[in-house]
């Protein structure tokens, strides 16, 4: 019988294409699952229906494996302080945009949860993969008996370790370079972070368990370096969001490709937890880590509604511009030939 690790090993190229909540749909997952990658959907920001919806349409696509991604946070109990705290922060902008700041609620993101286990156990997807921890040890039983392979980040030894005896089939070892949100679930001290060449050897060698290599690998050679560590498999996100299959807007994959990706931050402004994103105005301004950003995921809808306002204008000012460190070879092409070229000789 074939364990469920075979759905990795059998993939023709050691490669997780990153789920980016926000960024893609379920193209980018059928175009990289077609070249031979294990594709990703990033259901963090999906209904119950839309995650079905998205797995027929995967599933009719290809055979192949795919990998459904979700976010394990625990959502804050609601604090109307805290966001007319962030609302006053942010007051000067409403402002300068003419607009008016009512209270926003939600934060656009959930958590894995039962239901999101009954609409999917029928497919028996291949691989979930989770940010933020795992879910409960109950889910995470459930999860086992229907067969699907676990993989989860950590962005330090303690959190590798700690995943590996929670149920983790795989970790994802998320250097400081990543792009977007930073997985962390034991501590939030930034500090305690490193970068993919020092975490990566470090999680290889205290657990069993395979570590899959994530956080600017954006070329043959970077992902030459992660197996050389000793990684099994590299998860690549920034090289794809300038790929005809995402969906990142115009005025992201623009910034992507200039000069401006290369200065980028961990910000907590646009969600309330660390995410990398390239600096932008309000980043300059009021951040990148502010102290008034509420709670993940609850500082999200406040200023969405001033990055509509901007985006209106054609300006970036107030998006989050995730990227991780490496854009050198961000540029507009087929997510098959982003792959292809992460492994040619
Ligand atoms: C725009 C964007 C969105 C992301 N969204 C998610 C997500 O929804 N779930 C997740 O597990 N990781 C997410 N990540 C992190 C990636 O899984 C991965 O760690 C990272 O992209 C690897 O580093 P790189 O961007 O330098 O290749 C996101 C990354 C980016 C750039």
């Amino acid at each position: 019988m074939s364990s469920p690790l075979d759905t990795l090993i059998t993939l023709k190229y050691p490669l997780i294409q990153a789920p980016m909540a926000g960024v893609q749909n379920e193209q980018l997952t059928i175009a990289a699952c077609k070249a031979g990658a294990l594709g990703s959907l990033p259901c963090a920001m999906l209904s119950v229906e839309q995650v079905v919806q998205a797995i027929e349409t995967v599933r009719s696509a290809t055979d192949a494996a795919y990998n459904l991604n979700f976010f394990c946070h625990t959502l804050p109990a609601p604090n109307e302080a805290a966001q007319a705290r962030w609302l006053a922060c942010l007051k000067p902008y409403y402002d300068e945009f003419g607009l008016s700041a009512e209270s926003p609620q939600g934060g656009g993101r959930t958590p894995f949860s039962d239901a999101m286990a009954d609409a999917i156990e029928p497919y028996r997807p291949p691989v979930l993969s989770f940010h933020f921890g795992l879910p409960s040890q109950l889910l995470v039983k459930r999860i086992k008996n229907w067969g699907s392979l676990i993989l989860s980040s950590a962005t330090t030894v303690e959190e590798a370790q700690w995943l590996e005896a929670n149920g983790a089939d795989v970790i994802i070892a998320q250097g400081l370079e990543a792009g977007g949100h930073r997985g962390h679930f034991i501590n939030d001290s930034l500090d305690d972070q490193m970068g993919l060449f020092a975490l990566l050897p470090q999680i290889v060698d205290a657990v069993a368990i395979p570590v899959i290599a994530a956080g600017g690998i954006a070329d043959k050679r970077g992902v030459q370096a992660a197996l050389q560590l000793g990684a099994r498999g590299v998860q690549v996100g920034t090289r794809f969001l300038t790929s005809h299959e995402a969906t990142t807007s115009t005025i992201h994959k623009r910034a992507l490709m200039s000069k401006q990706a290369q200065h980028t931050q961990l910000t907590n402004l646009f969600s309330g937890r660390p995410a990398r994103g390239i600096v932008n105005r309000v980043i300059r301004e009021l951040g990148p880590l502010n102290e008034y950003a509420p709670a993940f995921p609850t500082a999200t809808p406040a200023i969405t509604t001033l990055r509509a306002a901007a985006e209106k204008q054609n300006s970036g000012d107030f998006s989050p511009l995730w990227s991780g460190e490496n854009t050198q070879y961000c540029r507009e092409e087929s997510a098959q030939s982003v792959i292809e070229s992460l492994f040619d000789h």
